[in-house]
């Protein structure tokens, strides 16, 4: 029987990464995600066909350790999704930045210039980052979270160039795709307020995203928007 094609979601202990990883073992895939601490209920209950790496991207050395574990390991990649986000306020300032750096475009960059090891020589292959709408208007708010996500944009768009036609490179651009548990009411009426479709879809529209990009043969340096018709209002 062949090998289960594997795929490496970043940063999917939670939320959007656990459920795109969820979907792709189910789906058939091998999966791997990376977490900085695994999650204390996963002792009682461990994830059902899904290996954990722990991976902390906050220095070069520990983004640099995932990618030797991964040689070291001969995994060959059918995607890697890098989805691991931080969400700072500016008033972290140059903390702040450097801690997004990190996640959004350090780890990214060093992963892709890894991928000629990490990848099937043989298949096709998909690296997509996952963006966010505001990396496009740019935020008054989140300067430093909207500048850090449009270099990871900028990243996919190089990568595609020099990684085509071995691997297709692209990104996602969403807006509101799920709320958090504390999240209050007024601000989220605010922003479901904000698409002309004002729903809070969930995650299963990202795993719907993704699989479009690697289920199309002729798509790559491309941004997908997300969003609800947020640019719309
Ligand atoms: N949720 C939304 O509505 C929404 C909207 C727009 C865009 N997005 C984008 O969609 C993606 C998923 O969103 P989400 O809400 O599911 O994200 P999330 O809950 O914030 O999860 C992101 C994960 O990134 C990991 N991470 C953060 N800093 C890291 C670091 N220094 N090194 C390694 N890992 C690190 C964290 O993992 P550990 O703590 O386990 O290490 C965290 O679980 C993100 O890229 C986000 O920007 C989401």
């Amino acid at each position: 029987m062949p090998d289960k094609p594997t795929v490496l979601i970043t940063g999917a202990a939670q939320r959007v990464g656990l459920h795109c990883a969820q979907r792709f073992a189910a789906d058939g895939y091998r999966v791997l995600i990376t977490c900085r601490q695994p999650r204390p209920q996963w002792q009682q209950q461990p994830l059902d066909g899904i290996e954990v790496l722990l991976a902390d991207f906050s220095s070069v050395d520990g983004i640099e350790q995932l990618i030797d574990t991964l040689r070291n390991r001969g995994i060959r990649l059918r995607a890697l999704i890098h989805n691991a986000s931080e969400w700072l306020n500016d008033e972290h300032e140059a903390e702040a930045l450097q801690a997004m750096f990190m996640v959004h475009m350090q780890a990214p960059y060093l992963l892709n210039l890894a991928s000629e090891q990490l990848f099937d020589a043989d298949g096709v292959g998909d690296i997509i980052h996952i963006s966010d709408h505001v990396a496009q208007r740019g935020s008054a708010r989140h300067i430093a979270y909207s500048a850090s996500k449009a270099g990871m944009e900028a990243l996919s768009r190089s990568f595609a160039a020099r990684l085509a036609p071995r691997i297709k490179v692209n990104s996602i651009a969403p807006a509101l795709i799920m709320f958090n548990d504390g999240d209050p009411q007024d601000y989220r009426e605010k922003a479901l307020a904000k698409s002309a479709l004002g729903i809070e879809p969930g995650p299963e529209v990202v795993y719907q995203s993704i699989r479009y990009l690697m289920d199309n043969p002729y798509v790559t340096g491309t941004c997908l928007d997300l969003n609800g018709g947020r640019n719309l209002k």
